[in-house]
């Protein structure tokens, strides 16, 4: 069993260190892909309290399927090139949406939610997944959230999908 014992005080580049660590180790010595998936999505939602919703969906087939997530309940399958998680996986690039109104096309899963990041999955050159972050405060993540959610993406990629 492990525990989750991030320094609760610490800058948020020591956080996110000791985050991907502790997720580096939970992972170790389980091969089943969606359970480690659920316990990532829970460390990131226990780490990270100003995010809203935590959660990845798996490329399947043209679509993008609702997968291990933390949150209110979402929509389901986002179909190819739809919302910021469907743009995303398509332009296999980050995208930091500071302000979710102003994203065309933006899936309003939860009206609450102002602001959200959406990190592509790739492995071996293929979109498996994103991982979807999203908060109620307008402009809650930054350019050092989408560095070190595209390693937790990374490590993500390197388990057994
Ligand atoms: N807002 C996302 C949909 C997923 S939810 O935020 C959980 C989008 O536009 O792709």
């Amino acid at each position: 069993m492990h525990s989750l014992d991030l320094l609760a005080d610490a800058d948020r580049e020591t956080l996110y260190t000791e985050l991907l660590a502790s997720l580096r180790a939970l992972v170790a010595d389980e091969p089943d892909l969606i359970a480690n998936l659920a316990n990532i999505v829970a460390v990131l939602k226990q780490a990270l309290p100003g995010a809203s919703w935590v959660g990845f969906y798996r490329q399947i087939g043209a679509d993008l399927v609702l997968g291990p997530f933390q949150g209110k309940l979402a929509c389901t399958r986002i179909g190819p090139g739809r919302g910021v998680c469907g743009a995303a996986a398509e332009r296999r690039v980050t995208l930091l949406v500071p302000d979710v109104a102003a994203f065309p096309g933006h899936i309003a899963c939860d009206s609450a939610s102002r602001s959200e990041v959406v990190v592509p999955v790739v492995r071996r050159g293929e979109v498996v997944a994103v991982l979807d972050l999203d908060s109620e405060s307008p402009g809650h993540f930054d350019a050092l959230d989408a560095e070190h959610l595209e390693r937790v993406a990374a490590l993500a990629a390197e388990l057994a999908w």
